[in-house]
């Protein structure tokens, strides 16, 4: 941790709004310095399905909002296509909140610095199912050596959460080939939901 802080103590924060407003006053990393703002996340705080990506690029920093670039409209078109909606049915978060220089892989003390802000998301939301968007969600919060070619398409069990980790939008982007697993992932979620949310989900493609 770049700047070790006693003081962020999220522990006693049970407000959503509460938490994005303190989360939106931490430079407890180098990115900070390196961005626009903080990138908190979007969506519903109510939902069970929370998506985790890496960290917010050029769009998202300018916007303050995540996802909202080329690999966002993607993950918007695959909402779609399950029958959920960014801000009804999910909630939309990252790794680290502020937008790495250049857009390269959070490093792992930033990760580290940033990781009490997304371990209080979660804690709020206490999502049912967890949806981790490429290596960085999967080796930030199943396991450090994780490679998501081997480990997507396989729940994971993790503190009382259903755990899928997929191909990044922005992989699916670079390869559509991808996309057929991408698919196959996304649709286990819809099941998922089904099972343990809502039996009379409606989507249009599962
Ligand atoms: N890529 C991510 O990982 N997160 C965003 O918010 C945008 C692009």
């Amino acid at each position: 941790m770049l700047f070790p802080d006693e003081e962020w103590d999220l522990a006693g924060i049970n407000d959503f709004r509460e938490l994005e407003e303190k989360v939106k006053t931490c430079n407890r990393c180098r990115l900070r310095g390196g961005c626009r703002g903080v990138v908190f996340g979007e969506g519903n705080p109510a939902a069970r399905v929370v998506l985790c990506g890496e960290g917010p690029g050029a769009d998202e920093d300018l916007l303050g909002r995540p996802f909202v670039g080329k690999a966002g409209q993607l993950l918007d078109k695959i909402l779609e296509a399950c029958g959920f909606n960014r801000f009804v049915h999910v909630y939309i978060l990252n790794t680290v909140k502020c937008r790495p220089p250049g857009n390269r892989i959070p490093a792992e003390d930033e990760r580290a610095a940033c990781r009490p802000n997304l371990d209080a998301q979660i804690r709020l939301i206490r999502p049912v199912i967890m949806v981790l968007l490429g290596a960085t969600a999967l080796q930030e919060i199943v396991d450090p050596g994780g490679r998501i070619t081997r480990d997507r398409g396989k729940w994971v069990e993790r503190d009382g959460m259903l755990i899928m980790p997929t191909y990044h939008p922005a992989a699916l982007l670079r390869n559509p080939r991808l996309k057929v697993d991408a698919w196959k992932d996304f649709k286990q979620v819809v099941y998922k939901y089904r099972e343990l949310v809502d039996p009379r989900h409606y989507s249009p493609h599962c």
